[in-house]
């Protein structure tokens, strides 16, 4: 079977350019809808996700504001700035940067952004509302895979869908937005018995489990569409070449940057099994962005419209 590969980026493109156009006209009317990142620490992997996020809003004429704070920020401080964002009019959107350093209770800190500026939907008033099948603002990843599969007329009623994993962020509202479209939903994990027979019923297979190449051909049904959210940097160049092969331009990229990135699901075997694929890097890493803005661009409606 012809694999195609899903690619992130189209989709993402696609979201990006439809939320100028709205952004230009908020703009007439005084409007620009605004996002604050907020960073505690100085996590590389989190300070570039960071960044990418203030580059795309201002590329997108949105405003952007970075609270970076440091590592032995105290639960109070971060409080208080939750709370000058919550009432400061000029943002619409707040994201706190996770994981949080060990000190600071992360739920006490999700529960005190205002629902309303929730662009993560990790609010309980938010997972309470998505879960009864409404659309408030529900995490970012989760539902740019949605529309991926939307514009890719990848058929959701009536499908098997398996989501591996079960995070807050990706595996638990992964798994209500495939319901809420009538697929049939499995949810597993790494203590699943007969993961890869179950994962072999799926049409759709979403995996979220931050372990390397974990997905290989025995999970993967015959035309199965596969969605691959893991990002996890390897730095041996064996691994390297035991998953991609020694001829594979990825062994120069270790060669030269120490590091490479790899899915959770094998980068080769889905290959003349599956239908579709997404690759990694390129593939559902770029919709999470383009979804963070469509929410600050819906919460902003929202409040001041
Ligand atoms: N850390 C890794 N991914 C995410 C995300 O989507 N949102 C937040 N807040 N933190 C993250």
């Amino acid at each position: 079977m012809e694999t195609r590969k899903l690619s992130g980026k189209i989709t993402a493109d696609a979201i990006k350019s439809e939320i100028v156009e709205e952004v230009i006209q908020l703009k007439k009317q005084g409007i620009v809808p605004g996002l604050a990142t907020v960073l505690v620490g100085e996590d590389p992997a989190s300070e570039m996700y960071v960044g990418s996020k203030v580059k795309t809003c201002r590329e997108l004429g949105m405003f952007s504001e970075l609270v970076k704070m440091p590592a032995s920020t105290t639960q109070e401080q971060l409080m208080e700035t939750i709370e000058a964002l919550n009432n400061n009019n000029d943002i619409d959107g707040i994201l706190v940067q996770l994981p949080l350093p060990g000190q600071i209770e992360e739920n006490l800190i999700l529960e005190a952004i205002r629902p309303d500026k929730d662009v993560d939907g990790l609010h309980p008033v938010n997972i309470g509302k998505l879960t009864k099948g409404g659309t408030p603002l529900a995490p970012c990843t989760p539902m740019g895979i949605m529309e991926m599969l939307a514009r890719e007329n990848v058929e959701i009623k009536g499908a098997e869908a398996v989501v591996v994993g079960r995070s807050d962020i990706v595996g638990k509202p992964m798994a209500l937005l495939l319901l809420h479209q009538h697929a049939t939903v499995t949810i597993c994990h790494s203590r699943s018995r007969n993961l890869p027979e179950i994962c072999r019923r799926a049409d759709i297979l979403v995996v979220a489990v931050g372990r390397p190449a974990m997905i290989t051909r025995e999970y993967i049904k015959e035309g199965a569409v596969v969605i691959d959210v893991g990002t996890n940097r390897i730095t041996s160049l064996d691994q390297v070449v035991e998953l991609f092969g020694p001829d594979s331009p990825r062994t120069e990229s270790i060669k030269k940057r120490g590091s490479t990135v790899v899915g959770d699901v094998h980068p080769l075997d889905p290959y003349g099994i599956a239908s579709a694929v997404t690759p990694v890097p390129g593939g559902v890493g770029p919709l999470t962005i383009a979804h963070l803005m469509k929410n600050t661009l819906i919460a902003c409606k929202e409040r001041r419209t």
